[in-house]
């Protein structure tokens, strides 16, 4: 007795970065974000799920090994032992050519004696790319994850919303990674940040009800399809694949609770970033663009600084990077965007017009001679998966 699904999704590099929550259980963000998906076999996780009888628990593999079962990845499975299992299980099993319904459902149960919980997940999860250094593998792994559960457990179309909130819980940015194009994850609202701020150890109460409410609110949704960007080329220029020191769930948590800038980030910046984005794509005018998704890098990596202890994520290829894409700005008279998440690679954008030009001068300058290693790596693992 088996039901076995697969689904693919890539990692969403942000453009305005997340950084800080409202709440830890629930996985609201403190200030909205909006990120671009990067749809491409180099970059990619394949998530496979059965749901059978054959297994007396639930078995996790990572890259072909076994890997634990995190408290997060626990969470997101009680959701569909709760509201999934219960009501939909008597529709699991697919229907075979010419059995109907009535006679599945029976034997479903019979076969299991009524008792659904004897089902059992098994999730093979594989990333073309290197996992946990800072080029958003967890973003697209839990987006793999959760489109799957949906898929295997047959969940209904009122529970679509849900995926982005599900994706939430395994981390905050896998939300995003559920869509295409460019996507906007809503942060709560600036009267609660505001009563957060000015509470002591910036910790408030609220009912279970208004917590539900925010849930509701705070889902990533796509503003812009994938046309929006087809004058431009999005490259990542990895430095090396060592684990991050700091992963971003702590990272984060600590500026949180030490950095000023963190709070007048959320509350004044962020947002404006993200309008001013979104009006750079759809005015086509790319030099704007590269001016806003530049300082919200700064500004993001500047947070890091101001956290105690001081976070780290950019390196001297990222500063040197950072330094050189703005020389080029006068050389070409067309301005790069580049934009580093929580580990020291580069991801930049680049109109189609200009990408050989750019491409050399990065080559020359850093002496890249291993232009292709990421994508002949990434076709090498999906093969082995
Ligand atoms: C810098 O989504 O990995 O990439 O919600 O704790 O799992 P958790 O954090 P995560 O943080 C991503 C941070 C970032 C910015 C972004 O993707 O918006």
């Amino acid at each position: 007795l088996k039901v076995k699904t697969t689904y693919e999704t890539s990692p969403n590099i942000a453009l305005v970065k997340y950084w800080g929550k409202f709440d830890e259980e629930y996985i609201l963000p403190l200030n909205s974000s909006t990120g671009i998906t990067l749809s491409t076999e180099d970059l990619q996780t394949r998530t496979t799920i059965t749901l059978t009888n054959k297994y007396k628990d639930i078995k996790f593999l990572l890259n072909g090994q076994p890997h634990p079962v995190s408290g997060r990845l626990k969470k997101i499975l009680k959701f569909f032992e709760d509201k999934a299992l219960a009501a939909l299980g008597e529709e699991l099993v697919p229907l075979q050519e010419g059995e109907s319904q009535d006679t599945k459902r029976k034997t479903l149960k019979e076969f299991l004696n009524g008792d659904l919980s004897q089902l059992k997940l098994k999730i093979k999860s594989v990333n073309s790319f290197p996992t946990a250094s800072g080029l958003a593998s967890s973003a697209s792994g839990l987006a793999a994850l959760s489109v799957c559960l949906f898929d295997v457990y047959h969940m209904k179309e009122e529970y679509e919303f849900q995926r982005s909130v599900i994706a939430r819980l395994g981390s905050g940015s896998a939300s995003r990674s559920i869509y295409g194009g460019l996507v906007e994850w809503t942060g709560v609202p600036h009267q609660y940040l505001q009563k957060k701020f000015e509470s002591k150890n910036n910790e408030i109460q609220l009912s279970e009800q208004e917590y539900e409410q925010l849930s509701k609110l705070c889902i990533a949704k796509q503003t812009h399809n994938e046309t929006f960007f087809e004058d431009l080329d999005v490259f990542v220029v990895a430095y090396s694949f060592e684990s991050k020191e700091v992963p971003s769930t702590s990272g984060m948590l600590q500026s949180t609770q030490t950095s000023e800038l963190l709070k007048y980030r959320a509350l004044n910046t962020a947002h404006v970033h993200i309008a001013g984005v979104k009006k750079a794509i759809e005015e086509k005018n790319y030099n704007e663009l590269a001016r806003l998704v530049r300082l919200d890098s700064n500004q993001f990596h500047a947070v890091c600084l101001d956290t105690t202890p001081p976070i780290f994520y950019l390196n001297d290829f990222s500063k040197n990077m950072i330094n050189f894409i703005h020389q080029l700005d006068s050389a070409l008279e067309y301005h790069v965007a580049y934009t580093f998440d929580a580990g020291p690679h580069a991801v930049l954008l680049v109109h189609k017009n200009h990408t050989t030009q750019v491409l050399r001068a990065i080559y020359e300058a850093f002496s890249i001679n291993d232009m292709s290693s990421l994508s002949q790596r990434a076709q090498q693992t999906l093969k082995q998966a």
